[in-house]
């Protein structure tokens, strides 16, 4: 109650503090319903021990079909696990010496293994959880992922290629511990 109290109170100062406020709001809430409509395909990835680790994750790879992206979690945030096909691989190559890049980056520095790319799936602008991870979603300009809190367009390596985030997806601490399996964290 105190809580509520204090957020009216806060946004009756300003018209500014009132927009700020609602902008804020309306971000999280898109950042929560994109989650939860994303969340059910972690689940049918048997996360139910893995996911559940504070520290580290570990995710077995192995049916995860080729041209596949996958979601887990890894300290509250979600991790993009994307099993890349050749034509994948070879857009985001392509583009490693591009002098358009916003953040300069070659896909052999972004992945360690060419059909795995493992990044964190946390718009670099303000947040949001980025769409493509479903065929049917949009990917954006450069098939990667696209934002759709405020236009971001990511390419097939996670690097940012247009739009107001200032920096390539990040990157987790991870290694493959077994042929199939990762161990994120
Ligand atoms: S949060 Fe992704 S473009 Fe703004």
């Amino acid at each position: 109650m105190q809580h509520s109290d204090t957020v009216s109170k806060d946004a009756e100062n300003t018209g500014t503090d009132r927009r700020d406020f609602l902008y804020y709001a309306t971000a999280a809430t898109g950042a929560v319903v994109t989650g939860a409509a994303v969340w059910p395909l972690i689940d049918s990835m048997n996360p139910s021990a893995d996911v559940t680790a504070l520290s580290s994750v570990r995710v077995d790879l192995a049916d995860v079909p080729l041209g596949t992206r996958i979601m887990v979690k890894w300290h509250g945030k979600p991790v993009f696990i994307d099993h890349r096909p050749p034509e994948r691989i070879e857009m985001a190559r392509a583009d490693d010496n591009n002098p358009d890049l916003i953040d300069p980056a070659t896909d052999a520095e972004r992945a360690q293994r060419p059909e795995w790319l493992v990044v964190i799936g946390v718009c670099t602008h303000l947040g949001c959880i980025p769409l493509g991870q479903e065929e049917s979603d949009p990917r954006g300009d450069w098939g990667g992922w696209f934002c759709p809190c405020h236009g971001s367009h990511y390419d097939t390596a996670g690097r940012i290629r247009k739009g107001p985030a200032p920096r390539n997806l990040d990157l987790p601490p991870y290694e493959f511990t077994e042929d199939t399996v990762v161990t994120i964290g």
